[in-house]
C-alpha cells in the first residue's frame, strides 16, 4: 500500500523551477491523500514559476509513475504572499537542506542528491550554460571543450559535464586517458586545462556503446550533480547531445535557470533547424546567451583569402531570428597540437593561437553576459 511518505519520497526529484529545490524538501506538496484509487495533492509554486505548472505537473505525474497508484490528481495553486515570504526568510536563513514545514521525509533512493549539490544549492552563484545544437556534428562539444578552457584561463572555477551520454566526445577532445577515482562516498572530477571533467566516457569500458534508455539517461545527469565532488564553481557548461532531445528536457528540469548557446554552421539551412534548438530553449524559459558560428570559412594561409565553403550568414540569420548577438565566428581547421606534447589534445586551441585568442575574446563576452 502507498503511503504518504512514498508520494513525498517519489517527488524528491520533481524540482521547483524558481527556488531550484525539490518540491517535496520545501514542503510545497501539499494535501497529500492516497487511495486506493490513486493519490491526490496539491502543488504550491513560486509565482514565477506558474508559467511552468504544466511542466511540473508533467514532472509529478512521472515521478508517481513507479507507486503504481492510479492516475493522481494534481491541484497546483501559487504561493500566497505570506508563503512566499516564508520561504524566503527560511531559505535565506539555512546553510543545509531545507526542514519541510510539514516535516516532509528526507528525500531517498536514486532522486536524492540533487538537493545535497552545493552547486543547486539556492545562494549558489554558478552559472550553467548548456551548449545546444539543432543537427549533429557542428561543433558543439568542439566549442564547449574549448570555451572552458577559455573561461578557466580567464581565472574562472569551471566544470564541464559530457552530456552526451551515448556520443561522449570529451575525454578523446581533450586528451584525457586517466579515469576519475572515488574520494570517500564521491566522485573526483578529472582535471584538465584548469577544467574539472565529467563524462559518461569515464565509466564505460573499452569504448562499448551505451545502450540505456530514457529514464537511465535522466538518472545519469542527477548523478552527475550527487555522486561528483565538483567542489566550487563559477561556470559549468553542459555538452548536449545534438537535437531537442530526452537529454535537453531533463536539463530543463534539473536546471531551470540554465542559461544556452547555441552552434550553427554558416548554412541557411543549418540555421533553420538550428533555430529550434532556441526555440525550445526559450519555450522552457532558457535565457540565450547568444549564437556561436563554427566552420565559418576557410582561410587561405598563403594569401589570407576567406572562401565560404559552407555557405555565408547562417549564424548572422539564427542570431536575428532568436533576437540575440551572433557571439561569435570560427574559421574551419584544427590545432596544431602535437601528440608528442606532454598534455596532448587533438581538440584544445593553445591561448597564443587566433582560434585561442577567439575563444578567450567569446569567454569575456560569457563572463560580460553572465556578469560573473
Ligand atoms: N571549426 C572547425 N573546423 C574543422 N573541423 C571542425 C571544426 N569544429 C569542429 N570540427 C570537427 O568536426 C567534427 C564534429 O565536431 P564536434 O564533435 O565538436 O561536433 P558536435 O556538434 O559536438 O557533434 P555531435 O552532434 O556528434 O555531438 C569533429 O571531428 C571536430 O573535430
Ligand atoms: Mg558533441
Amino acid at each position: 500500500m502507498t503511503t504518504r511518505e512514498n508520494v513525498l519520497d517519489a517527488l524528491g526529484s520533481v524540482m521547483e523551477p524558481t527556488l531550484r529545490q525539490s518540491i517535496a524538501a520545501l514542503g510545497l506538496v501539499r494535501d497529500v491523500v492516497v487511495r486506493e484509487n490513486g493519490v491526490s495533492l496539491t502543488v504550491v509554486l513560486h509565482p514565477d514559476s506558474l508559467g511552468q505548472s504544466e511542466a511540473v505537473e508533467r514532472n509529478v505525474t512521472l515521478a508517481l509513475k513507479n507507486l503504481h497508484s492510479g492516475t493522481p490528481h494534481i491541484r497546483i495553486r501559487a504561493m500566497t504572499d505570506h508563503e512566499k515570504s516564508e520561504m524566503q526568510a527560511k531559505q535565506g536563513g539555512q546553510a543545509s537542506a531545507p526542514q519541510s514545514s510539514q516535516g516532509a521525509a528526507p528525500v531517498k533512493g536514486h532522486a536524492a542528491g540533487l538537493e545535497t549539490s552545493p552547486l543547486l544549492a539556492p545562494g549558489s552563484k554558478t552559472q550553467f550554460i548548456a551548449i545546444a545544437s539543432g543537427k549533429g556534428g557542428v561543433g558543439k562539444s568542439t566549442v564547449t571543450v574549448n570555451l572552458a578552457v577559455a573561461l578557466a584561463r580567464s581565472g574562472k572555477r569551471v566544470g564541464l559535464m559530457d552530456c552526451d551520454i551515448y556520443g561522449f566526445s570529451v575525454p578523446d577532445m581533450m586528451g584525457i586517458e586517466e579515469r576519475p577515482v572515488q574520494v570517500g562516498d564521491k566522485i573526483k572530477p578529472i582535471e584538465r586545462f584548469g577544467v574539472k571533467v565529467i563524462s559518461m566516457g569515464f565509466f564505460v569500458e573499452d569504448n562499448s556503446p551505451v545502450v540505456w534508455r530514457g529514464p537511465m539517461l535522466g538518472r545519469m545527469l542527477r548523478n552527475f550533480f550527487a555522486e561528483i565532488d565538483w567542489g566550487e564553481l563559477d561556470y559549468v557548461l553542459l555538452d548536449l547531445p545534438p537535437g531537442t532531445g530526452d537529454v535537453a528536457l531533463d536539463v530543463h528540469q534539473i536546471l531551470p535557470h540554465s542559461k544556452e548557446i547555441i552552434v550553427t554552421t554558416p548554412h541557411a539551412t543549418a540555421a533553420f533547424v538550428a533555430a529550434r534548438a532556441g526555440a525550445m530553449a526559450i519555450k522552457t524559459n532558457h535565457e540565450v546567451l547568444g549564437v556561436v558560428e563554427n566552420m565559418a570559412w576557410y582561410e587561405s594561409r598563403s594569401t589570407g583569402e576567406r572562401e565560404y565553403v559552407f555557405g555565408r550568414g547562417g549564424g548572422g540569420l539564427l542570431a536575428e531570428t532568436l533576437h540575440v548577438d551572433l557571439l561569435a565566428q570560427f574559421p574551419l581547421g584544427a590545432p596544431e597540437n602535437h601528440p608528442a606534447e606532454p598534455d596532448f589534445s587533438p581538440s584544445v586551441y593553445k591561448a597564443d593561437t587566433p582560434t585561442g585568442r577567439e575563444y578567450l575574446e567569446l569567454a569575456n563576452k560569457v563572463i560580460e553576459r553572465c556578469g560573473n
